[in-house]
């Protein structure tokens, strides 16, 4: 599918306001579908549709499938079948993570001590990333015995065992790499500690407090005591929140095209909300209410007055604040070109192990769009101003969604048309992308070839 966004008309702006519905937080699922297999609950989780559902999570759904754990998909829901610790079923074959990197690490945590052995693959992005660096935590702290191909990339082949218990310090803040260390932390006798050097997100600890399971987090630093008891009804239904990083890219829309829009139900977790914070300070306006916390995760409506903000102050991003927004990076990138001033972006390497290598992708957009950007080894500084307006051309997201949703709101100041090849790559965390920046843009502004 190739996309077309052409610019902004002549044409009086319409200024009602849109009421958007978002894909679920594909975080809070992934785990979800493993921790909740864990127990002994059924959990049924409400849906818009199959097809709203980001591919990373079909990709989690499969996996867990393959390990013998009932899951029927409906028209409206999930419902899982948890099978309890240690009862899953040898695989038949490889699980294939397709392209996410959250499944393939919190798989490794899970199946290291199972009884059986089970390889994990996936997709030229994913294969190119690191996995060494956790199973080499897991492998030398917990006991595990888990096996890279060359150069510390998939296919991971893990051999279970009895593990034992350790105190792991992270080399980088992740909570990928914290989640597994913790999941694996279930499958033993004794205490995981897991310190990071910053705070990451924590939906793998909020999710485990919420089904029963006592776990301790104090500054950086988590520890959970195995055997443990999953405390939970026999039957819940568990609202997955929306995804404030897909929200995020509307919010930028409406910015950037002068529209109000409303959010509903987005997952406002303190270590996910960071870049919102810093689009106020910049000068975003917006309205939080009906706030609401269900199984330890607040979410709330989204009130975006994209008329009355002007973002154009430039970014305070702290070194601390870089794991709280690391999804958002490609997208304050974005922003920040049209904001007064330099904004650096420092201490995030890790960006250079996500679905392709961020800081240089952005860096070679950016500045084919006209904009002014320096790379450094572990971020990059952008010279911004409020009247860029950047030129029209191609967006070269090498099959990274984050960079295609981030490019194409960028480009929505262009007086150039902009083209999208391979536009379906933002089904891996927004299916319906396009649709819902159609509701904002215009539905004139988008050619869908
Ligand atoms: C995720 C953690 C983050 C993030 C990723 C999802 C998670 O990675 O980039 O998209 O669900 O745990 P880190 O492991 O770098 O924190």
């Amino acid at each position: 599918m190739k996309i077309e966004i052409l610019p902004q008309g002549m044409k009086e702006r319409n200024t009602s306001v849109q009421v958007l519905s978002l894909p679920p937080d594909k975080s809070i699922f992934h785990r979800l579908l493993i921790i909740g297999s864990l127990s002994r609950s059924t959990i049924r989780i409400p849906i818009s549709a199959i097809e709203d559902l980001p591919i990373d999570i079909i990709s989690t759904i499969l996996a867990m499938q393959s390990l013998g754990v009932p899951i029927e998909i409906s028209r409206s829901e999930i419902e899982l079948q948890g099978v309890g610790i240690g009862n899953y079923h040898e695989p038949k074959h490889q699980l294939n993570c397709g392209n996410s990197g959250t499944t393939a690490r919190l798989l490794m945590g899970l199946l290291c001590g199972q009884k059986f052995s089970s390889k994990l693959t996936g997709d030229s992005s994913l294969s190119s990333r690191p996995m060494k660096r956790l199973a080499d935590l897991l492998n030398n702290e917990l006991g595990s015995d888990i096996t890279t191909a060359p150069e510390g990339k998939m296919p991971v082949t893990i051999n279970g065992k009895d593990l034992h218990p350790g105190e792991v310090l992270l080399p980088v803040a992740s909570a990928q790499m914290k989640s597994a260390l913790l999941i694996a932390g279930l499958h033993m006798n004794g205490r995981v500690l897991v310190t990071e050097p910053q705070q990451s997100r924590d939906h793998t600890e909020k999710m485990l407090a919420a089904f029963g399971i006592e776990i301790y987090s104090e500054n950086t630093t988590t520890t959970l005591t195995s055997p443990q008891h999953f405390d939970i009804q026999r039957e819940i239904t568990y609202n997955v929140p929306s995804d404030i990083s897909s929200a995020g890219f509307l919010i930028a829309a409406a910015v950037i095209a002068r529209k109000n829009i409303i959010l509903k139900n987005v997952g406002i977790n303190l270590t996910r909300k960071k870049f919102l914070d810093i689009l106020i300070a910049s000068g975003l306006e917006i309205e939080i209410s009906s706030l609401k916390e269900e199984f330890g995760e607040e979410r709330a409506t989204l009130e975006i007055f994209g008329v009355e903000s002007k973002i154009s102050r430039r970014f305070e991003v702290r070194i601390e604040d870089i794991p709280k927004i690391i999804d958002e990076i490609p997208l304050l990138a974005a922003l920040a070109c049209f904001c007064n001033g330099q904004t650096v972006i420092s201490n995030a390497g890790e960006l250079r192990n996500k679905e392709s290598d961020r800081i240089s992708l952005l860096v070679k957009n950016l500045t084919a769009f006209g904009a002014l950007v320096k790379e450094t080894e572990d971020g990059f500084t952008i010279f911004g101003d409020e009247k860029f307006i950047p030129k029209g051309g191609a967006i070269e997201h090498y099959g990274d969604h984050r960079i295609a949703m981030a490019m194409a709101v960028m480009t929505l100041k262009s007086k150039e048309s902009v083209t999208i090849s391979d536009a379906e790559v933002v089904s891996v965390s927004y299916p319906n992308f396009y649709r819902d920046l159609a509701l904002i843009i215009g539905k004139e502004r988008i050619n869908i070839s």
